[in-house]
């Protein structure tokens, strides 16, 4: 561990209700009961372990294939897997990267060339948050409901160059609709603001699996996407994210991208291909239906509890918010580390107004159903007790 590494973990250690939510993660890493970080952990399919045997194939074909190939051929079966059908296939239009943080860090900062303010959706991954801010760029809280409900205010529009929207939307799994995708995005063509989405929890809701590529491409808007392969499946974190952009975009996205990395390894390229293809042969409804029963365990396991709620009712992502009444969220993490069980508050997900979210959980449900339920037993016991 290094130097910063441990001061971070000796400052989360202490429940400080400043953490970011990656120091309150990076604690729970060496626990077998952590529930806290959104990565797929759970077990292999038997398919997906048919795979991880051919590994060393996986290497050879590395090697001996141009990379260009394997990418292409990579991109080709995520994008039509999650109905992307019109993603910008054309050389160079989606630059792959080690993770989407990275993707993340490019489209930062290639925005802070040229725009001073970025709306952003409200909660949401923290990290998306801080890598704006850490490009200088001020950022406008945009709030789910009218998001979601009507259109964007034209003095907003008028004030910022990008809205960057999670869809769907980490912690509250809601989803962009087609029609909401389409006005949106119309309403930023008319402003000339760039659209940008962080889509890697699309694969678990096929309510996001409508052509978004299309109807972006159809508004004229200048847009860019992040996707990635990193929450779908357990790979030990061996993922990429990609980093789609409109060819209207003009923005120094490539340049950035070479100042940053070369590309990324064909052995992990090829992996998520075979990984999306064992997904397209059957694998993607079995984890719907598996991190379906495990939202269900999770729910039946902590229901009639006194104040607890669960408000994300539809959600289908690989997460779920507990609301827990007046317990604050950074004692119920304490007791359960008592239990060396590690949860997530969500405070940090509300990065402009952290209080909002100071009295809710979010539980991981990629995880094996053993250790989850064991975890949420644990929490039954915690939260019958504060
Ligand atoms: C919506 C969203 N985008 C991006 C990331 C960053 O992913 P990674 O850690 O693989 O870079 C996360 C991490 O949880 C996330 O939730």
């Amino acid at each position: 561990m290094t130097e910063m590494a441990q001061s971070k973990a000796a400052k989360a250690y202490t429940g400080n209700p400043e953490n970011n939510l990656t120091e309150w993660e990076f604690l729970a890493l060496n626990s077998e009961l952590n529930i806290a970080d959104g990565h797929a952990r759970q077990e292999l399919t038997p398919g997906q372990t048919k795979i991880i045997d051919e590994l060393p194939l996986l290497f050879a074909e590395g090697e001996r294939r141009p990379v260009e190939e394997i990418e292409r051929e990579c991109h080709r079966t995520y994008f039509q897997l999650l109905g992307q059908h019109s993603y910008p296939s054309a050389p160079g239009r989606v630059l792959s990267c080690y993770s989407s943080s990275v993707a993340m860090e490019i489209l930062s900062r290639a925005l802070a060339t040229r725009m001073e303010t970025v709306a952003l959706v409200h909660p949401t991954f923290d990290n998306i948050a801080d890598l704006l801010r850490g490009n200088s760029l001020r950022l406008v809280p945009l709030a789910e409901d009218p998001l979601h409900g009507q259109d964007l205010d034209d003095r907003l529009l008028g004030s910022v160059g990008c809205v960057f929207v999670t869809t769907p939307n980490n912690p509250t799994g809601r989803v962009i609709t087609q029609e909401r995708l389409r006005r949106i995005a119309e309403q930023c063509a008319e402003h000339d603001v760039v659209l940008a989405l962080d889509t890697s929890f699309r694969g678990f809701d096929p309510r996001a699996h409508y052509d978004h590529y299309a109807v972006l491409q159809e508004t004229g808007c200048r847009w860019a996407v992040i996707e990635d392969t990193g929450k779908l499946w357990p790979t030990l974190d061996l993922k990429l994210g990609m980093l789609a952009f409109s060819e209207n975009l003009d923005l120094p996205v490539e340049k950035i991208y070479s100042d940053i990395l070369l590309g990324v390894s064909p052995m992990i390229l090829a992996l998520a291909r075979r990984f999306a293809e064992d997904a397209a042969g059957g694998g993607l409804g079995e984890l719907h239906r598996f991190i379906d029963g495990n939202r269900e365990l999770v729910r039946a396991e902590l229901s009639g509890i006194p104040g607890i709620t669960f408000p994300d009712p539809d959600s289908r992502v690989s997460v779920e918010r507990v609301h827990l009444g007046d317990r604050p969220s950074v004692e119920v993490w304490a007791a359960l580390r008592e239990r060396n069980v590690y949860a997530l508050p969500c405070r940090a997900f509300h990065w402009d107004a952290p209080d909002e979210g100071a009295n809710m959980l979010r539980i991981a449900l990629a995880r094996s159903t053993d250790p989850l339920s064991r975890s949420v037993k644990a929490l039954r016991l915690v939260l019958e007790r504060l």
